[in-house]
């Protein structure tokens, strides 16, 4: 009998890719992916940890969820499941099921392999519960079976996970764990079985995806310019990204494969913190400002449209306003395609949550918003040059409005045009006419 299955996938893309592992992995047992939690057999949130409060957020979640279990229990005498996973999960473990006992499965992301095993127990064991957020020694990869579902025109992939960098104000060493890298054989794999599948663009994932060290053909350790390099020759996938980086691992191989690689989108999401070397020292992200602006101009030498993405936290401990002048100093120099900027929020765990000069969340508000509205306008200023230009558009979806479809430019702008849905899948050339804060608007060159 088919059963249904919601998961809900909070955080990053990784986790969007554990989550259509878990689908995966649950088919052979009879489930199907559901749209909504109502009625599902099985309810996953897929948990993400790296902002405040965190853990409260998903236990307002269960709330909910525990309503839909009861309803379900007296409508139809059915059973739901509810489990917690991801890194929410792996940090709170026990806890889970100490405040929300109707939850029945907790795992983390180094155990999700499991997940049909846990089911069963599951269902067995009753309302005994199943928590495992060990960090096995066997590599969950090796474990996991082959892909089968297509993600669709665009797909994830993930090669490497784990960090082993200890930035101060990060949770992800302690809950995704040690740093690993897949081998090059097993990824080569994958990446062939979604382009059969359907995939024509491929993202490749990790915490710390630069770091990559996977084991080449011949044993010997590869990085990741050297897998991009190969995963390039597969028939068939025209497009190749990688997030998130560490500028401390952009090495030559990877520059030369921006350089050398045409698969390899002209975009990339490079992390840099900070523009102050007192807070970057303090943020144990050991690097300098001026080594970030080394790194990019080296890659801008290499691919000289390459459009760069980063991350920015201010109000970290210790900042002062000369160091925010840094900050923004830095962003007005490089000049950034898109960002994502945070204010700073201790982690339990983390040493920078218990560091001094934790600054009030009044200058914290107001650094952010003038950060934001400098990258706002970086943003605007590139998508407005984007005007005039035509660019290979990939087409994955309809649009909001009947006849039009969205795809993304090689510099991972939304572009909506009009044109046949038979046509998705398609690399189309366009022409750029318009350009809003968050996507551009043009129609398929003659
Ligand atoms: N506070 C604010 N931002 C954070 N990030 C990670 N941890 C924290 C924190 N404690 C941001 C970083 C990272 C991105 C994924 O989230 O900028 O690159
Ligand atoms: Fe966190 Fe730093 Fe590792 Fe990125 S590099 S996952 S910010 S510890």
């Amino acid at each position: 009998m088919t059963k249904r299955v919601f998961i809900a996938t909070h955080g990053c893309q990784m986790n969007v890719y554990d989550s259509a592992r878990m689908a995966e992995l649950l088919t052979p047992l009879g489930f199907v992916r559901a749209e909504t939690p109502e009625n599902a057999d099985l309810v996953i949130l897929n948990t993400c940890h790296i902002r405040e409060k965190a853990a409260e957020k998903v236990f307002s979640e269960l709330g909910k969820i525990r309503a839909l279990k009861l309803r379900r229990a007296q409508q139809s005498n059915g059973n739901m499941l509810v489990a917690v996973a991801g890194c929410v999960a792996q940090a709170e473990g026990e806890e889970i099921r100490r405040r929300a006992p109707f939850v029945d499965l907790v795992f983390g992301p180094q155990t999700y392999q499991r997940l049909p095993e846990m089911v069963m127990q599951a269902l067995q064991a009753g309302n005994a519960g199943v928590v495992d957020t060990s960090f096995p020694e066997k590599l969950k990869f090796d474990d996991l079976p082959p892909t089968r579902l297509g993600q669709g025109v665009t797909a994830f992939l993930t090669v490497q996970e784990g960090c082993d960098k200890f930035c101060t104000f990060c949770v992800v060493p302690y809950t995704r764990g040690t740093e690993y890298s897949r081998p090059v054989a097993q990824i080569l794999d994958e990446a062939s079985q979604l382009v059969a599948a359907g995939a024509r663009e491929i993202t490749l994932l990790g915490q710390n995806v630069n770091a990559y060290h996977g084991a080449g053909p011949d044993g010997e350790p590869c990085g990741l310019g050297q897998l991009i390099e190969a995963l390039a020759v597969l028939p068939g996938l025209d497009r190749i990204r990688y997030t998130t980086s560490h500028p401390r691992d952009v090495d030559d191989s990877l520059i030369a494969a921006h350089r050398d690689v045409p698969q390899l989108m002209p975009f990339l999401h490079l992390p840099v913190q900070s523009g102050s070397d007192h807070v970057l020292a303090a943020m144990n992200r050991r690097h300098s400002a001026d080594d970030y602006r080394r790194v990019v101009d080296r890659l801008r030498a290499a691919r000289p449209d390459l459009a760069l993405s980063t991350d920015l936290i201010v109000g970290f401990p210790g900042e002062s306003e000369t160091d925010f002048r840094a900050t923004l100093a830095l962003v007005d120099e490089i000049s950034f395609a898109q960002a994502f900027s945070f204010k700073y929020s201790p982690r339990p765990g983390t040493p920078a949550a218990t560091a001094p000069g934790q600054l009030p969340d009044r200058v914290k508000s107001e650094r952010l918003a003038e950060l934001q509205t400098l990258l706002a306008r970086q943003q605007r200023r590139f998508n407005r040059g984007c005007i005039g230009r035509r660019l290979p558009v990939l087409l994955e979806k309809p649009g909001r409005h009947p006849g039009q479809l969205v795809g993304r430019s090689p510099y991972l702008q939304s572009v909506h045009l009009d044109a046949d849905a038979g046509r998705i899948g398609e690399i189309v050339a366009a022409t750029i006419s318009g350009a809003g804060q968050n996507s551009l608007s043009g129609s398929l060159a003659a």
